[in-house]
């Protein structure tokens, strides 16, 4: 079944062909998302862009994808500068939003708000974030990531070792993650949590019953050790209604945690933002410079993936490769210096 027309409400609806058909179609985004070519295959189609949480990743890449795609973006921020401040239901918003735009892509800090929303809409729904519930796209392009990383590296995707860290209970786009982890084969997949704050069972369940084997550990310098990838979040502390936060300085992803228990060749990952503040128990800056660190490459991967898969929503995907033509302009290369060894080696995916 195609994705034409399809709502993207959680990662459960992408099996492995899906997600290897939206790769594919994502690496052939790369130079449009690069500024070195430029399509417009969503000409004429309007984006609502709906953000009734804070967001600047998600947001400006669903709008960066759909604007590269040739498509126009209009939108809402914060509930208090849209009619929901009015009393207007979500089923409300909905329809009216159907009768403007072609797509919609909406974060809200309720778990039900997405489904609401999209019970009522004619026009797709992407789901940017539902409270502590999922995170869909970024969960795809947490696995392009993963994909374009163990590629780099010479891996398969298949039987890997991928330690989750941080507040896993609350953090919505580790929970998506699990879905996509659970499309592969023979994974390790470790959860290292503080104490109450441990993967949901379900999800847990999901993976194993899939044949994966599945760990839970309180101790990072136990759970991060021969990990090929780890994948560190951010305390949901907007999720916690005045609760102590159950969280120490052990849970804080540095430097020298890393040198002393990963591998040399870890991928270090992190959906975004990091508490970058003193004494915040969060991936620490001082592993900034660190090939390892794939976490702008990573924010990067928004761009491709969420163009890849509005395109195929709006069923365009066949029509990307045979529109593609150079940009007219010049955008000087954005290169970090600890990316050279992921450019040398994926420069020309596109080709
Ligand atoms: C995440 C989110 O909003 O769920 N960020 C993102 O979208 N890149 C993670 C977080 O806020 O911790």
């Amino acid at each position: 079944m195609s994705l034409t027309g399809q709502h993207i409400l959680s990662s459960d609806l992408f099996d492995r062909g899906r997600l290897e058909e939206l790769f594919g179609l994502a690496d052939v985004l790369v130079p449009v998302a690069r500024g070195e070519q430029v399509t417009r295959v969503l000409e004429g189609a309007v984006m609502a862009s709906l953000f009734f949480e804070p967001s600047t990743r998600t947001r400006l890449s669903c709008e960066s994808a759909f604007l590269r795609l040739g498509g126009a973006v209009t939108s809402t921020t914060g509930s208090e500068v849209s009619s929901l401040s009015k009393g207007e239901s979500l089923a409300d918003t909905s329809q009216v939003i159907a009768g403007y735009c072609d797509l919609a892509v909406m974060r809200h800090p309720e778990v039900s708000s997405i489904h609401e929303f999209a019970a009522v809409s004619n026009i797709p729904v992407v789901n940017a974030g539902n409270g502590a519930g999922e995170h869909p796209t970024q969960a795809l392009l947490d696995m392009y990531t993963l994909y374009r990383e163990f590629g780099r590296l010479g891996k398969s995707m298949d039987g890997r070792r991928i330690a989750l860290i941080g507040d896993l209970r609350h953090g919505r786009a580790p929970h998506s993650l699990m879905k996509l982890l659970a499309r592969y084969d023979d994974l390790t997949i470790v959860c290292v949590s503080p104490e109450g704050l441990g993967m949901p069972e379900e999800l847990l369940e999901l993976v194993a019953a899939r044949g994966h084997r599945v760990e839970e550990s309180h101790r990072p310098s136990v759970g991060l050790a021969d990990a090929d990838a780890i994948y560190a979040t951010r305390l949901q502390t907007e999720r916690f209604a005045d609760k102590p936060l159950p969280y120490s300085d052990e849970f804080r992803v540095d430097r020298a945690l890393v040198e002393r228990v990963c591998r040399p060749d870890a991928v270090i990952m992190h959906p975004l933002p990091r508490d970058s503040r003193p004494g915040a128990n969060d991936l620490g800056t001082d592993l900034n410079g660190d090939p390892r660190l794939a976490v702008f490459r990573q924010s990067d991967a928004g761009i491709p993936t969420r163009m890849a898969l509005f395109a195929s929503v709006l069923g365009v995907a066949d029509e990307v490769r045979k529109s593609l033509r150079p940009a007219t302009w010049h955008r000087p290369a954005y290169r970090r210096p600890d990316d050279a060894a992921f450019y040398r080696n994926t420069a020309n995916i596109a080709d």
